[in-house]
């Protein structure tokens, strides 16, 4: 049947990320008071600087630690004629089914793993484990299967349904079958020809798909009946395409060069989820890197090293990335070679970054729907050409929850579990925290304001006395603060204050006038 069941690595750890995001201020839900906007987040206040902090070190290593790569920041909307010269009006687009019972539609190529992840489908895999009889089949298609998937056909016409699955099994018993797999297809119709079931409501799928486009659409004009019909960019990189003369003839590059552009992309996608990682609205990191054509293949390579290298230093654990070529048959229209920069996710494997080679294609385009100019010139051999290019292109979201996830920890300390995120000290959000041991001293609380206000200068430090202290710590451990400064009564005599590790919990006694060097020389 070629069905294998998915690869999970750790089902709970997600559901344990979610509620931190939620509990401590990283990722609220969208528009939460009004019941949520679905697959839309929030970035809450340790959300955002964690976000701040990973554009900022992406940002560092591709434009300001080098003399090649130039930043930009293109409009959102652009011309329409983009897309078409882009090739998204013709080919952004995505197979999908249309239920005929429920209307919901779903990408083709990704129905299994909806139906592998749908609440009906893992009720009815666990009512088929273990040796039961066929009693609970029926018991289930009467209760749950009624609730969850009422367009099944077990659940509607369950006796006919279960006497062909039994001569199925009886079938293909003996055969190197994942019967309870198989078991979501044959239960889906009657006829005794296993169909696929709609992952909403059970219902038999037609074997028909169409195509639908991702742009999202707007319109630029306060008037919609004369107003331009117009997209909401679904990638930042044609902004870099389309301003490719405006950057030679400002600049003056020579080969090789880059831009390189962080922004907001926006995708109707059919099946957004897995929280923050398929969303509409998304936020992209992209280089656009032009080179000799005859060098493209070495740079495409060299750039899969520094893409390695910048993941590996910002503390990603190394067996939880990997680095896929893609197949001749996977890649895009555009595209020559691509190496997807894969996370292993509680779900399973999935991408982070794609690193393409895409050639000439892009500027070639633009040059033909614009009619303008889009070679380079080289002076020394006196002969114009289109640059190939190389572009390493991530996402925000993606990375931050990649980084979330690796960096969650959970460890027993006596009798309590202590959860720590064990960020990398350039991505934590806040590096700081000073706290009055005693919140109704005045003394104490002057002193620790005092200081948590000389380190702010220097880095995001924080004031907390919301709370006694064990409980502090512990808010600080799950948000990875580095630091915690605590201020006591002995501080009024000796001047020292205690500062603890978020990582060892050690703890060294220190003058007050040596707490920010000694944290910056940490950092
Ligand atoms: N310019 C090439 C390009 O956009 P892509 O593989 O479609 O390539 C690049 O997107 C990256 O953008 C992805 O690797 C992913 O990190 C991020 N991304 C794409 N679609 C996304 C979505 N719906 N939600 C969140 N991130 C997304």
């Amino acid at each position: 049947m070629g069905i294998t069941p998915k690869i999970s690595s750790d089902n709970k750890l997600m559901e344990k990320v979610t509620a931190l995001c939620k509990r401590r201020g990283f990722i609220f839900p969208g528009s939460e008071i009004y019941g949520g906007l679905a697959n839309s987040w929030d970035y809450g206040p340790y959300g955002v600087e964690l976000k701040n902090n990973i554009k900022k070190a992406w940002w560092e290593s591709n434009v300001y630690l080098r003399n090649d790569i130039y930043g930009m920041d293109a409009a959102i909307i652009m011309h329409p004629k983009t897309w078409e010269a882009s090739g998204h009006i013709k080919n952004f687009s995505d197979p999908v089914i249309k239920c005929s019972a429920c209307g919901a539609l779903i990408r083709s190529d990704k129905v299994w793993d909806e139906i592998w992840n749908s609440p009906w489908f893992l009720s009815l895999r666990e009512t088929l484990s273990g040796e039961k009889d066929s009693s609970y089949l029926l018991r289930w298609a009467q209760h749950e299967g009624k609730k969850l998937s009422p367009n099944l056909s077990l659940v509607k016409d369950p006796e006919v349904t279960m006497s062909w699955m039994a001569d199925l099994h009886h079938t293909f018993h003996g055969v190197d079958l994942d019967f309870k797999n198989f078991a979501g297809m044959i239960a889906c119709s009657s006829s005794g020809v296993p169909k696929t079931p709609c992952p909403i409501c059970g219902n038999a799928l037609p074997d028909t798909c169409t195509s639908v486009n991702l742009m999202l659409e707007t319109y630029l004009g306060p008037v919609k009946e004369t107003a331009e019909q117009v997209f909401l960019r679904p990638e930042t990189a044609q902004g870099m395409f389309v301003n490719f003369a405006n950057i030679l003839d400002s600049r003056h590059p020579k080969l090789p060069f880059g831009l390189a552009q962080i922004g907001k992309s926006f995708r109707n996608e059919i099946t957004p989820g897995n929280f923050t990682f398929r969303t509409r609205e998304f936020e992209q990191m992209e280089i656009e890197y032009f080179c000799r054509p005859e060098d493209s293949d070495k740079v495409y390579e060299e750039w899969v090293e520094i893409r390695k290298k910048w993941y590996l230093d910002l503390g990603i654990k190394p067996e939880n990335i990997r680095f896929r070529r893609h197949a001749e048959d996977e890649l895009a229209h555009y595209a020559k070679a691509c190496t997807d920069v894969e996370y292993f996710f509680p779900w399973g494997w999935s991408e982070l970054e794609g690193i393409a080679n895409r050639a000439d294609f892009d500027l070639k385009q633009h040059a033909e729907y614009s009619g303008r100019d889009l070679t380079y010139f080289d002076a020394v051999e006196k002969k114009r050409f289109f640059p190939h290019i190389i572009e390493p292109s991530g996402g925000v979201d993606r990375c931050l929850l990649a980084f979330l996830t690796d960096a969650y920890h959970e460890e027993q300390v006596k009798e309590d579990t202590r959860v720590v995120l064990r960020l990398n000290a350039k991505l934590a959000p806040v590096k700081a925290a000073v706290l009055p041991l005693l919140k109704n001293r005045d003394e104490i609380v002057g002193i620790a304001k005092k200081l948590s206000g000389e380190l702010k200068k220097k880095m995001n430090a924080v004031y907390d006395d919301t709370a006694n202290i064990g409980k502090l710590y512990r808010r600080q451990d799950e948000v990875g603060t580095l630091f915690c400064v605590t201020v006591d009564m002995e501080t009024l005599a000796d001047k020292q204050v205690t500062v603890r590790d978020r990582d060892s919990m050690q703890q060294v006694r220190i003058p007050l006038e040596n707490v920010e060097k000694y944290i910056s020389d940490k950092l």
